[in-house]
Parts: structure tokens; C-alpha cells; sequence
């Protein structure tokens, strides 16, 4: 591979808001992109490989699909579902979905991608969130994984520098995504208002888009000299 190479960036969660965002950029950018998503709605120029990332088997599948070029440069796991809900309400089943999504997934995607990583010292950005470092209520289940997500990046970047293998994460705020409507509606009519209006406290401009979280994953992607970063980019709610 030479240094002009395009490099091969493989990205979950890639057929909306905020993995559809960072798939743009990185094709924008002259990238081989793979889009792995249980959705087809991937952006044109990137290529679709269907995989529900709380399958261990699918994930084993479609990294093989997207290791025919010898290497993965990059792997971006940016699909996530949320779960909000008093701590009464939340069963067994929707703990399980969420961590087998929000943590389980990226776990194993980094364990499938590691000989691929290793081939040309790639790097690994994970999408947590300001739910996985600082307190909110009725977000149990889903707090719990993206903390693990947080944690987990923290850890495998120590595992991994001897390679020269870099683990890096981004945790959003609130990005104006379907998932962030989800989440409102039932603040709204179940919850707290409150615990709505400080989810949306954020910097003056609006909400942070999409394409503002895609910036920092590419930014952490190629920051030679980054890893272990957890980069917050939520408007200050942390
Ligand atoms: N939107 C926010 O405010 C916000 C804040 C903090 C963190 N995040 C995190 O950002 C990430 C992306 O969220 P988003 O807001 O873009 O949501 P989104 O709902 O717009 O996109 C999520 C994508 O993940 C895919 N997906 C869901 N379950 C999957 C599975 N089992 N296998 C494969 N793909 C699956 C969906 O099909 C969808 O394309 C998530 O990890 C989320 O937790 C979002």
C-alpha cells in the first residue's frame, strides 16, 4: 500500500444521521467506504453490507466482505439504538437489545477487524455518548453500554499501542438525528420536561448536526498522534 492509497474505512450505523454523515465524509474524501447496517439507505459511493451488529456471526461475515482489499484503515462504530424509560419499565429483552447493539457490537466489529487493522496499523473510532460519562436519569440500560463503550475504548487503546493500533471515541450531545426525536417524545410525555430542556442545553446555534460529529470522527481518525481520546462534542452539556 502506498502512502497515496485510498484507505478502506468501514462504518456501522452508515444509512442514518450521524454514520450516514461521517460515510459522506470520508467518501467525500477519496475513501473506499463500507457501510454496515441492518437499513440499505447508505449514501451513493458506499458500499452496503447488511449486518445487525448484535450478531457476532453477521459481524464476523461482513468484515470478511470488507477485508477484500487486505487492510481496514478505519472502523467507525457509529451504530447505537436508545433506550429511555423509568428504571421499572425496562425489561430484560430491551437491556439485552441495547447492550447487544451499543456495546456488544463494537466489541466484536474491533475483534473481526483486528488482523485487518493490524495489516496497516489502522485505528478505531467509536461513537459513546455524553450519557456514558456524565449522569442522566431514566437512560439506565443505555448509559450503562455507552459507559462500557467509553471505558472500553479507554482500555483496548492501552492493549493496543504497542501495535500502533489507535482506539478513539466521540460522544455526542444531542444531534439532531430520528433517534433524538424518539428520546424527546417520551421526556416529553412520560418523563421529566426537565430532564428535556437540559438534554437540550447546548451552545448558542442550535442543535449540532450530524456532520459536526462526522468531522470529529474523521478528525480522530487521522490524528497520528490520538488515541485513547474520548472527545466530547456536546455543546458543553459534560
Ligand atoms: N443523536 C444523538 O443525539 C446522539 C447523542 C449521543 C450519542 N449518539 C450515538 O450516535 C450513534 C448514531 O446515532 P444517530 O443519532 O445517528 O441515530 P440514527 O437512528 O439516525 O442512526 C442509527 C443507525 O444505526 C442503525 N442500527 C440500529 N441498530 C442496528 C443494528 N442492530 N445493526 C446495525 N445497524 C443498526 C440504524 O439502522 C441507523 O442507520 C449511536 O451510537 C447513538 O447512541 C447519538
Amino acid at each position: 500500500m502506498s502512502e497515496n492509497s485510498p484507505r478502506v474505512v468501514v462504518i456501522t450505523g452508515a444509512a442514518s444521521g450521524i454514520g450516514f454523515a461521517t460515510a459522506e465524509l470520508f467518501r467525500d474524501a477519496g475513501d473506499i467506504v463500507f457501510g454496515l447496517d441492518i437499513n440499505d439507505t447508505v449514501p451513493e459511493g458506499v458500499t452496503y453490507v447488511e449486518c445487525n451488529v448484535g450478531d457476532k456471526a453477521a459481524v464476523d461475515a461482513a468484515i470478511e466482505v470488507c477485508a477484500q482489499h487486505g487492510r481496514i484503515d478505519v472502523l467507525a462504530n457509529v451504530a447505537g439504538i436508545v433506550q429511555f424509560g423509568r428504571i421499572e419499565t425496562v425489561t430484560e429483552e430491551e437491556w439485552d437489545r441495547v447492550h447487544a447493539v451499543d456495546l456488544k457490537g463494537p466489541f466484536f466489529l474491533i475483534q473481526a477487524a483486528l488482523p485487518h487493522l493490524r495489516a496497516c496499523r489502522g485505528n478505531v473510532v467509536n461513537v459513546s455518548s455524553v450519557a456514558g460519562n456524565v449522569a442522566q436519569p431514566y437512560a439506565t440500560a443505555y448509559a450503562a453500554a455507552k459507559g462500557g463503550l467509553t471505558q472500553l475504548t479507554k482500555a483496548l487503546a492501552l492493549e493496543l499501542s504497542p501495535e500502533g493500533i489507535r482506539v478513539n471515541a466521540v460522544c455526542p450531545g444531542t444531534v439532531d438525528t430520528p433517534i433524538v426525536a424518539q428520546v424527546f417524545h417520551k421526556l416529553t410525555d412520560d418523563l421529566d420536561k426537565r430532564v428535556a430542556d437540559r438534554l437540550m442545553m447546548m451552545l448558542p446555534g442550535g442543535a449540532i448536526s450530524p456532520k459536526e460529529i462526522g468531522e470529529a470522527i474523521v478528525y480522530l481518525a487521522g490524528a497520528r498522534m490520538a488515541t485513547g481520546t474520548v472527545l466530547a462534542v456536546d455543546g458543553g452539556m459534560s
